[in-house]
């Protein structure tokens, strides 16, 4: 029997996960279960490069592991974790430290974005974060990476990780190749279309959250920035109409209508009635997640057994990896 490709994603609980974080890669997850041997986990190390209230930290961690289950990740056909509860992920990345250069993470667009954004904290940490996540990836040799556009970067820093260290070593690690997927990589603020919308960025109040309730998801699309063009018609044009192309976008991920699609369902009919029906189709996508999170949230044993067996299932993969890279460095065996 031919063995399966893996595949391995991780969000960072740094705040409650949004529609950004559903549609680009959480969404895509589910799906991918059967095909790939999955591990998909909650990172936590990576979180605290931006101060935490550890309280939160901890109430979102075990919050997104519930939604991971809710989204549709079977944990009994996928390994979930935390990503602090298997330490190899931190001894590789001191390694791999080792092997990315000052130049490269320099160039990083996501350092220079939160740099800006937490001048007072600008810690070895953020700047390093890019080995952490290679760490990540390549303890379990995955095939295939999906993320949303944003960590593209990151993912390509990874892949040059692994070509100067197998050029050295020969094959330790296996090349990954980033998974970006065509609608929904790059959801935007409801109400700055060039910015990202942020589970993390305190000012961002264009953001809808997984568990927010209906009302309060209506009202944002309601408000929702559109475009001052004089068309006012529903048409994907991201460089002229980013707002409504990004409303296009949320719509066409929760509905799986085309644009094409959309544009005959919304003509002559303008944004007053296009933004409401974003907000429904939106709501009643997040409907049964918001449902099925609560339920397993109420069942704090069952999400500890997910975490531990996840650990345990995800630290034996990452230990064939770290053995091997410890030994063609040259440190002693214990
Ligand atoms: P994070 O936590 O910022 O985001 C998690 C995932 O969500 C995607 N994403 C978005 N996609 C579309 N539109 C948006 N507005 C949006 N906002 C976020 C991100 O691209 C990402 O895929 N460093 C990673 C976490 C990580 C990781 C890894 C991912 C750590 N180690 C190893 C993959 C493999 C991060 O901060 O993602």
């Amino acid at each position: 029997m031919e063995e399966k490709k893996t595949m391995l994603s991780g969000i960072k609980p740094s705040g409650d996960l949004t529609l950004g974080s559903y549609l680009g890669p959480l969404h895509h997850w589910p799906k991918m279960i059967e095909e790939y041997d999955c591990y998909y986990f909650m990172a936590d190390l990576h979180a605290i490069t931006v101060r935490q209230n550890p309280a939160d930290l901890r109430r979102r961690t075990v919050e997104q592991l519930a939604q991971y289950i809710a989204c549709g990740l079977n944990p009994d056909k996928c390994t979930i974790f935390v990503q602090s509860h298997v330490h190899q992920h931190a001894e590789l990345g001191w390694v791999l430290n080792c092997y990315a250069m000052f130049g490269e993470l320099s160039r990083m667009t996501q350092f220079k974005d939160k740099s800006a954004k937490n001048a007072d904290n600008i810690n070895g940490g953020l700047f390093t974060y890019p080995s952490l996540m290679a760490a990540d990836i390549l303890l379990y040799q995955p095939d295939l990476v999906p993320v949303g556009e944003d960590q593209k970067q990151h993912v390509e820093l990874a892949r040059n990780i692994v070509q100067r260290f197998n050029g050295v070593y020969g094959d330790v690690f296996k090349m990954p190749e980033p998974y970006i997927p065509k609608v929904g990589a790059r959801i935007m603020s409801l109400t700055n279309p060039a910015a990202k919308m942020s589970k993390s960025d305190n000012g961002d109040t264009g953001r809808v959250t997984l568990m927010d309730d209906p009302n309060v998801i209506m009202k944002q699309f309601k408000r929702a920035i559109t475009d001052s063009d004089t068309e006012r018609c529903v048409r994907y044009d991201p460089e002229n109409k980013p707002g409504v192309a990004n409303l296009m976008q949320i719509y066409a991920s929760a509905t799986g209508k085309t644009f094409d699609e959309i544009e005959r369902e919304f003509d002559g009919l303008g944004y007053g009635r296009f933004k409401p029906a974003v907000g429904e189709a939106v709501v009643e996508m997040l409907r049964p997640i918001q449902d099925e999170t609560k339920r397993i949230l109420a069942d704090r044993a069952y999400l500890e057994s997910v975490y531990r067996a996840g650990a345990e299932k995800a630290s034996r993969a990452a230990e064939r990896t770290l053995r091997r890279v410890y030994k063609k460095i040259g440190f002693v065996a214990r």
